[in-house]
């Protein structure tokens, strides 16, 4: 992101800029699993719930706060108020939290992609593949400084740009595919059943935690409550219309995860175990897609097209998380680029060493109950995200006014359709959610309250 506030050109433009931050391997990679883990439809039904409510509110709250101020969120929130410049701090700490582990994945990702590249696809969907891949030393977390590495690279020098332009291009190309495999998926058999989990909600289900889950994921995966949206706000034209691209971009993150869940979800009742893949967690995409592709015709070949993909949209995504956190020590510290890059290289290194280990020689070591990957996702989804959009809802509703949104809202000429379920959501509906599941998972985690 330049210094200098250059505007998107148009608003097609700004959609595409955020919904590319916004898609990432969150869409692809956690969605699914997460939806497979706390009940498939009652999951479903409780983020899209969320998505329209808290979704639309605070990523209206953001984009706005970031085009009336323009700026990013540091100093966003000290315009404001120099009271409320902690919760600026706050959303700046996510990204360094989430790239590293982010990373570890994206190094997941590159490997298979070079497993199917190479040939080695059909070694993919033997059961033990990922299993032992993860588990060993030295593999993962090459392919993990690999990723790391190249991502570093494109941001030492500058050249996001090229990045965008191909996966732009990428973009359109993995939808179209996700849907072919989606299809080829839901056509086997067995692949209903997988189905009916996935859209039909099960009440019996539902829990606190699948509140939590789906709202962390929701946070997660249309990257609010960290600031990026306030630093997209901020390059936005006044006539753009901040509702309707708060609508686009939703339905467009949301309809790609919703996709993924498709592609994936049936898939683990076709080929496989669903009691044992179901709570597989975070390994799951890798170990049911290898399989699906085995059965199809030309399978590797999708199965590269695919990995490329994904990996794209995880380089974008981890490109822009990388340079959130290289711009925010280069003005805190007034280092160079090239300084800041090489600093922050070797800590997302370092920090997403236990991540990675975590999974095999590590494993016994465990921070809260979590391995270290799963306690990284925790804290930054389940803990610093929702206490920084607790704290942006408190400070919009309460000290901001609704209203300073709304009227930022309007400048652009378009109305505020919306206006009445902002004020609820903000004032009332999101503050007391967050709280409420906050505090319930924080004493579950600490073992005083099981829920
Ligand atoms: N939303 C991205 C995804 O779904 C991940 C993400 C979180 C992100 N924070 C970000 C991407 C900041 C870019 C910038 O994968």
């Amino acid at each position: 992101m330049d210094k200098q506030r250059s505007s998107f050109t148009g608003k097609l433009g700004f959609i595409m800029a955020a919904a590319g931050s916004a898609v990432g391997l969150g869409n692809i990679w956690r969605f699914p699993y997460l939806a497979a883990q706390y009940g498939g439809g009652i999951f479903l039904l409780v983020y899209l719930v969320l998505a329209v409510t808290f979704g639309f509110a605070l990523m209206t709250a953001e984009i706005a706060i970031g085009r009336k101020t323009g700026l990013s969120a540091i100093g966003a929130f000290k315009y404001l108020s120099k009271k409320w410049a902690f919760v600026g701090y706050l959303a700046a700490i996510v990204p360094i939290i989430i790239l590293p582990y982010y990373s570890v994945i994206g190094g997941w990702v590159a490997k298979f992609f070079v497993a199917f590249v190479s040939g080695h696809g059909a070694e993919a969907a033997d059961g033990t593949y990922f299993g032992d891949f993860i588990t060993s030393v030295w593999e993962p977390i090459g392919w993990f400084s690999l990723f790391v590495g190249l991502t570093a690279v494109i941001v030492w020098f500058g050249v996001e740009k090229g990045i965008e332009k191909v996966s732009k291009i990428m973009m359109p190309v993995l939808v179209l595919l996700s849907v072919f495999i989606a299809i080829y998926a839901l056509c086997m058999d067995g692949a209903i059943d997988g189905l009916l989990y996935y859209v039909v909600p099960d009440f019996d289900h539902f829990s606190v935690k699948t509140v939590l889950a789906a709202m962390g994921q929701l946070f997660y995966s249309m990257s609010l409550a960290m600031g990026i949206m306030i630093t997209y706000g901020s390059y936005m034209k006044k006539e753009e219309s901040i509702e309707s691209s708060v609508r686009h971009i939703e339905i467009f993150d949301t309809g790609i995860a919703f996709l993924a869940g498709l592609m994936i979800i049936p898939s683990i009742f076709a080929v496989g175990d669903p009691d044992q893949l179901l709570s597989k967690g975070p390994g799951l995409m890798f170990i049911v897609l290898p399989q699906l592709f085995d059965k199809m015709a030309g399978g590797h070949i999708v199965g590269a097209a695919f990995f490329v993909m994904v990996l794209f949209a995880a380089l974008t995504s981890s490109i822009s998380l990388m340079e959130t956190v290289v711009s925010v020590f280069m003005d805190k510290f007034k280092w160079s680029r090239k300084t800041t890059c090489a600093i922050v290289f070797a800590g997302c290194i370092l920090l997403g060493l236990p991540s990675s280990l975590g999974n095999g020689v590590w494993s016994h070591i465990t921070v809260m109950g979590f391995a270290f990957l799963d306690f990284f996702d925790f804290i930054s989804n389940s803990v610093l995200m929702p206490v920084v959009a607790l704290l942006t809802c408190v400070f919009v509703g309460y000290v901001l006014k609704p209203k300073s949104i709304a009227d930022e809202v309007m400048a652009s000429g378009h109305g505020f359709k919306s206006r009445t379920l902002f004020d609820i959501v903000i004032k009332y509906f999101a503050p007391v959610c967050i709280i409420l599941i906050l505090v319930t998972s924080v004493l579950d985690v600490l073992g005083i309250f099981k829920i």
